[in-house]
């Protein structure tokens, strides 16, 4: 990484020369604007990496930009940001600061009116924002500060497609409202049923198919296809000899009332019979019957023969797995598109011809009678899944939220079925905004145990948005303090705790509320947020910063590493003026009523 600049003014420009803030400058005449291009890897400013890591998320001075009627809202202003695989990255600040844009632009749902203007963003190599360019030109009206965006809706619907390649497996999104990121007229089992079959439908089919002829145990290993997705011809047409469950057993253990060995027992009879999901089918209907177990065998009997398909379902089901084959090869073509930043377009033509081909080859499967009939296998098992997937957020009661409306649910339930869509497709890149805002406490620390499991299990990289320094304590191993659109501290958590840098960091630090000082008054940070659209020129901070120097109006503060690891984008480390450079972290005390200073700011809990 770029260590800091021998000179600081080397870098100090007037503000009119700042490409970005000459950018929306009202103009004498109607000429296009034209974007910043994205700096060379040597421009790039000081960044704070863990060395020996390649990051998982790369965010390179990304500038995303809302085009409103009262003027250009500038949300993130050339923001840099890194993830690491297995490690929690959290990125706090007050509201408004553009952490959920920073999210939103990771997985490019940043709707109208907004629009990214430049910056690179990599997930695993792939750049996301390939082609942006093409996207969008800008143009001014008339003599006004207003902008108009026209798109090129061939460029934003193929970066779309680009990103239906990344989105599940390589970036997962909690977002920070569930009932606006759900769909109003669809089940909560619909959408996440829908998740996990866009993600992991060739497992599923092959799964069920799998189920059908009998394959259990060793015979299923060998039998089935090591790799998901090769072909499918060693599992016989007709169906092999079922393997019989212990029915009596099962009924016996209903009998007794005790729902923890039911579980157990349900779990065995669904692994006997190759199919997982009949587990909680089982659990859930022999639950709390006591000794009318016994009246319930022709049900039972009914639900084990779910696994048992018709032979338009299993052709059904190999017409499904064989299109989820072709997609999954179109989506690894994006990805090698964007990893490579060049075009495939014969390759991913041939294969969307094989697609529509297989597609009107059997078109009469989507007829809606028989679509109906041959698709029941499939919508049961998702159903289940889905029900297996909400106890795994510990949802009290999967089967009533599954078969629920969005509108159905409280706001922690519905961030709880986001949860679990989020976790299901086991991401490499978690995107987590605030979500634990809506729950209990007792519920937030199972929601972050989970996530913390996911870490550990795929080693996804999370980026956590908070507004909790106390959950960041406790969860995060690298923070990033957001200021009105740009991160103005990064460093290892500890490293923050212990030495925050930023006036901005330690303003926050000092709200926290302490436990060994009671009588204490809570710090405040004087003032607000600014105005997007009219931020302060320099630094963003100036008209709340105790330490502002004249420096700080003209010149926007360039980031610098203050040790391996940490960096902070504030003119006292970087500006000899009147005594800046003096001015010694540790030692600095805010002049904010009650701030404990930096030295005294509670350490994180690990
Ligand atoms: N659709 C939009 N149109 C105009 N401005 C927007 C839009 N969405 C976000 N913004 C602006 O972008 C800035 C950053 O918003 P963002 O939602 O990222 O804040 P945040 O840090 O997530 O705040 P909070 O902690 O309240 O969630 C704000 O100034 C907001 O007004
Ligand atoms: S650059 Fe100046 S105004 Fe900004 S935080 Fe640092 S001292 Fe304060
Ligand atoms: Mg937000």
């Amino acid at each position: 990484m770029a260590a800091a600049a021998s000179s600081p003014y080397q870098r100090y420009r007037p503000a009119s020369q700042h490409r970005g803030q000459a950018f929306f400058r009202p103009r004498p005449t109607r000429r296009p604007v034209v974007a910043p291009a994205p700096p060379a890897p040597t421009e790039r400013p000081a960044v704070a990496q863990t060395p020996g890591h390649e990051p998982v998320l790369d965010i390179q001075e990304l500038k995303t930009y809302f085009f409103t009627y009262d003027g250009v809202v500038r949300a993130l202003d050339g923001i840099n940001l890194q993830a690491y695989a297995g490690e929690t990255t959290g990125v706090v600040g007050e509201t408004g600061c553009g952490k959920s844009v920073t999210a939103f632009s990771v997985s490019r749902l940043i709707a109208e009116p907004g629009s990214i203007i430049s910056g690179r963003i990599l997930v695993n190599g792939a750049n996301l924002l390939w082609g942006l360019d093409k996207e969008a030109k800008f143009r001014r009206v008339g003599r006004s500060d207003r902008v108009r965006v026209i798109r090129s809706f061939r460029h934003v619907r193929a970066a779309n497609e680009r990103m239906s390649a990344v989105r599940g497996k390589g970036v997962a999104m909690i977002f920070q409202e569930p009932s606006q990121a759900m769909n109003p007229v669809f089940t909560i089992s619909d959408q996440l049923g829908e998740a996990v079959l866009l993600h992991r439908g060739v497992e599923v089919y092959e799964e069920l198919l799998r189920a059908d002829a009998g394959l259990v145990g060793p015979a299923a290993a060998t039998a089935a296809p090591v790799t998901p997705g090769e072909p499918l011809e060693q599992i016989p047409e007709a169906p092999a000899p079922a393997v019989e469950p212990d029915i009596d057993g099962l009924l016996q253990v209903a009998a007794t009332g005790r729902p923890e060995e039911l579980r157990i027992k349900t779990a065995e009879v669904a692994a006997a019979v190759g199919l997982p999901s009949l587990d909680p089918e089982l659990f859930y209907l022999l639950r709390n019957v006591g000794a009318q177990a016994y009246g319930r065998r022709k049900r039972v009997e009914a639900v084990l023969r779910r696994r048992h398909l018709s032979g338009l379902q299993r052709r059904y089901l190999r017409h499904q797995r064989r299109l989820a084959i072709i997609e999954r090869a179109i989506k690894d073509v994006y990805l090698s598109e964007m990893q490579r930043e060049r075009s495939r377009t014969g390759t991913r033509s041939r294969l969307r011809f094989r697609l529509m081909a297989e597609r009107w080859r059997h078109f009469y499967y989507g007829l809606p009678g028989v679509t109906r009939r041959a698709s029941a296998p499939i919508k049961r098992e998702m159903f289940w899944r889905t029900v297996v997937m909400l106890e795994g957020v510990r949802v009290a009661n999967p089967v009533q939220v599954a078969r629920g409306f969005p509108h159905e649910l409280s706001g922690g339930m519905l961030q709880r079925a986001m949860i679990a869509m989020a976790l299901s497709a086991e991401p490499g890149l978690l995107l987590a905004d605030e979500p634990t805002t809506a729950l209990d406490v007792t519920i937030q620390a199972q929601i972050l145990d989970l996530m913390h499991q996911l870490r550990e299990k795929v080693g996804t990289a999370i980026l956590l948005i908070t507004h909790d320094l106390g959950v960041v304590a406790e969860v995060c191993d690298r923070v990033n303090v957001m200021y009105a659109g740009v991160v103005v501290e990064s460093a290892p958590v500890k490293e923050l705790f212990r030495r925050p840098l930023h006036p901005y960091t330690q303003g926050l630090l000092a709200a926290i509320p302490r436990f060994d000082q009671p009588t204490r008054d809570l710090a405040t940070i004087p003032g607000s947020v600014p105005n997007l659209i009219r931020p302060p020129t320099g630094c963003r901070f100036y008209p709340r910063c105790p330490y502002a120097m004249p420096v700080c109006r003209e010149v926007r503060p360039p980031p610098e590493l203050q040790g391996e690891e940490h960096m902070v984008a504030c003119h006292l480390y970087t500006s000899p003026e009147e005594g800046a450079t003096a001015a010694e972290p540790t030692g600095v005390k805010l002049p904010i009523a009650g701030a404990p200073g930096a030295a005294g700011v509670p350490a994180p809990a690990h």
